[in-house]
């Protein structure tokens, strides 16, 4: 695995204000990547501050242990960040995070580098795994899931309309030779689309569906937001960008729960209302979307949105 392929990073100074750094504060990135968000957070800190990096990728752990080598302030570790809560306490730091921030999704590395298996544009092995040295890959999940299970892949993570017909045609496929190579599957699926979008590939949504269901993005996020919670110290803050409805509309959810509390489900005459009932979060500003200059430089800014959150309890 090389890694010659660039990632810009997106709504950079946007998320790391968003962060609020105080320079002595003890900080996470969720998701590493290139390191573009925690380079300006550790630009932002003091001698006593500290950042803890999460990424699932190899070769962004490379990145981050390079960075963590030139700086003492930095750690890097190949996780889940659905998993910041168990590292939260090993490291002794739970309930003590000032901020934390998690940029959803994969990036322009791993999409544009055919060998990781992302790609529909550019042939590559069909794997679609985030860390390739754990999990199943997306051919050998789609050497074996029944049809049933890849449409609802198809429909539900990538909202393709056409999942029932795309999953047929795959599956017949796959009865004379099994799918390998993106390219392969690329074609497979564009030919079982008959109503292409204007603008998009028509195996764009289809692939993404596999993505996420590969990488259990839906779920990890679910643990990860609730984790980020208990691990947030009073204060803290929460900041959280996405780039597709389906993550957004997780986010925005716990986010307006955390921030409603639960005090409706309490009889309405109760003359104090239980701590264990009260917000747990403050929503901190509206949505955040790239401005123009930034959506000139950086197409892929076009469908992102941040949301900010701070801890109150
Ligand atoms: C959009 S990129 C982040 C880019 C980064 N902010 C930067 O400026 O370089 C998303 C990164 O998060 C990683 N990732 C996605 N989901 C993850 C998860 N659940 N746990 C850990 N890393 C994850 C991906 O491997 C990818 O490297």
């Amino acid at each position: 695995m090389t890694d010659s392929f660039r990632h810009i990073t997106v709504l950079l100074d946007e998320a790391v204000e968003g962060l609020a750094v105080r320079a002595d504060g003890c900080y996470v990135d969720g998701t590493f990547g290139r390191g573009g968000h925690s380079r300006l957070i550790l630009q932002k800190l003091g001698p006593g501050g500290r950042l803890l990096g999460f990424d699932k990728d190899p070769l962004a752990i490379a990145t981050g242990e390079a960075l963590a080598a030139e700086d003492g302030r930095f750690v890097v570790v190949q996780r889940s960040f659905a998993e910041l809560g168990d590292e939260a306490v090993v490291r002794g730091i739970s309930g003590r995070v000032s901020g934390i921030l998690l940029d959803l999704g994969v990036s322009s590395p791993q999409l544009d580098d055919p060998e990781r298996g992302f790609s529909f544009l550019n042939d590559g092995p069909l794997d679609m795994r985030m860390n390739p040295d754990a999990g199943v890959s997306a051919a050998d999940w789609i050497a074996s899931a029944d049809e049933d299970e890849i449409a609802r892949v198809m429909k539900d993570y990538g909202e393709e309309r056409f999942a029932k017909r795309m999953a047929r045609a795959v599956v017949q496929r796959r009865a004379e030779q099994p799918f390998t190579r993106t390219a392969d599957l690329a074609k497979v699926l564009t030919e079982a689309n008959p109503a292409w979008e204007k603008g998009k590939n028509p195996a764009t949504r289809a692939f993404q569906g596999i993505r996420i269901f590969i990488n259990n993005e839906l779920g990890d996020l679910e643990r990860g937001l609730e984790a980020a919670l208990e691990a947030l110290e009073v204060g803290g803050r929460l900041v959280v960008i996405s780039f597709h409805s389906l993550e957004d509309r997780i986010v925005k959810q716990f986010m307006k729960r955390q921030a409603k509390g639960e005090a409706d489900k309490l009889p309405r005459d109760l003359p104090i209302i239980p701590k264990a009932f009260e917000p747990r979060l403050k929503l901190i500003g509206k949505p955040v979307y790239a401005g123009a200059a930034e959506l000139k430089a950086n197409p892929r800014s076009r469908s992102a949105v941040m949301r900010i959150a701070e801890k109150l309890r």
